[in-house]
């Protein structure tokens, strides 16, 4: 596992508030993102069932929850939220809704969403 720089430490080491990440492809930001989540866990003592890492893509959350895996062992990361924001907001909607007024809400975005969307 790479050592990271002292600029993706701060990142990870900065807890108290949002903080943005901006840099290239390649340059280490996902890591910083799974160290900070090992270091809320382990570190912080945060509870892996009030994070949620959300990507963009499900190739993107595939990877992230591989590597938050490798380097938070055993039933740690149990109740992690690592999703596409679309799942994330699927999930929420799923666990607040009853099922009949789900039905009818799929029924209604099925009709309204044009087939080219
Ligand atoms: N500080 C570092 N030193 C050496 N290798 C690093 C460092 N940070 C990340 N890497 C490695 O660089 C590659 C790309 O890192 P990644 O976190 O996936 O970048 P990004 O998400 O910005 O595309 C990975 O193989 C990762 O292990
Ligand atoms: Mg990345």
């Amino acid at each position: 596992m790479a050592k990271l720089n002292p600029r993706q430490q701060e990142a990870v080491d900065y807890i108290s508030g949002p903080l943005l990440v901006l840099a290239g492809a390649g340059s280490g930001k996902t890591s910083v993102i799974t160290r900070k989540i090992a270091y809320l866990i382990e570190t912080c003592g945060i509870k892996a069932h009030n994070i949620a890492a959300v990507t963009f893509t499900n190739k993107a959350s595939r990877e992230m929850k591989e590597r938050v895996g490798t380097l938070v062992k055993g039933s740690a990361t149990r109740g992690l939220t690592v999703s596409t924001f679309h799942n994330l907001g699927l999930n929420i909607i799923r666990k607040s809704t009853k099922p009949s007024a789900l039905r009818k809400a799929f029924r209604y975005l099925m009709i309204r969403i044009p087939s080219h969307c």
